[in-house]
């Protein structure tokens, strides 16, 4: 862990109703009793639960975040869509964008390059994802995979300060299979390499549990944490900062 403020990033994907924001209780309490460590919790649920969440964490440290928008800046005929701001205006700080389960639906770099283009313009913080499939790990392509999904991303983008990389490796994600130690420490510095200076927070997604987590915590320039499965479970979701923090 490196700096100021350790992330934990809940990506609840497609789960969660209204009744399901009770279990957040936990967690609100769990920050309020923790103002010594600095850490950041930020929730993306499905769009549904947005606005719910941001008027729950009122006068919380917790934040809210999207999980993907349209690239469109402007309204317009998309059904079925929405734009950036229309995130924003119900709540949300932060946005998922690039992420494998939407690159898996066809999602390119260029397209995920013009929705980072716009969230930024919107003033979103943008959790953007990268990472290299099973295939791609292999055959040896891992880093020449993260530098094209990097370059084409963050195309002429240059103001970076709003860009958090999220490193998920996608045989990861679901599999209760983490990188071996050795392996994600270099992939972290390529990805740092990546950046002359300035360089962005990054944080590792993939099956993060409290069982893994000592582990992780430990590999260097590592920010926190995108977490799935094991942030629907607010008791499983607290263990997993606690022994981050501790
Ligand atoms: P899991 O933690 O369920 O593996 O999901 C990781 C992820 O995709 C977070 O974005």
């Amino acid at each position: 862990m490196t700096n100021k403020y350790i992330y934990f990033v809940a990506n609840w994907k497609m789960f969660g109703d209204l009744r399901t924001l009770n279990s957040l209780d936990k967690v609100i309490k769990f920050s309020k009793n923790n103002k010594k460590n600095k850490f950041k919790i930020i929730y993306c649920p499905p769009n549904t639960l947005i606005r719910s969440l941001s008027k729950r964490f009122k006068k919380t440290k917790l934040e809210v975040g999207a999980q993907n928008c349209h690239y469109s800046y402007e309204y317009g005929a998309y059904t079925g869509q929405v734009n950036s701001s229309m995130l924003k205006n119900v709540g949300a700080k932060y946005i998922i964008l690039g992420h494998s389960e939407n690159r898996l639906l066809g999602e390119t770099n260029r397209l995920i390059n013009l929705k980072i283009k716009s969230a930024i313009k919107t003033g979103l913080k943008i959790i953007f994802c990268i990472g290299e499939t099973l295939k791609e790990k292999k055959t040896n392509k891992t880093n020449q995979i993260l530098k094209s999904q990097i370059e084409k991303g963050l195309k002429l983008i240059k103001k970076k300060s709003q860009i958090i990389i999220a490193y998920e490796p996608v045989w990861s994600i679901g599999t209760g299979i983490i990188p071996k130690e050795k392996e994600l420490i270099k992939t972290i510095l390529f990805i740092k390499s990546r950046f002359k200076k300035n360089y962005p927070k990054i944080l590792y997604g993939g099956s993060v549990n409290g069982d893994n987590v000592d582990k992780l915590k430990k590999i260097p320039n590592i920010d926190g944490f995108l977490i799935g499965g094991a942030s629907q479970n607010s008791k499983k979701f607290i263990d997993i900062i606690k022994k981050t923090i501790n």
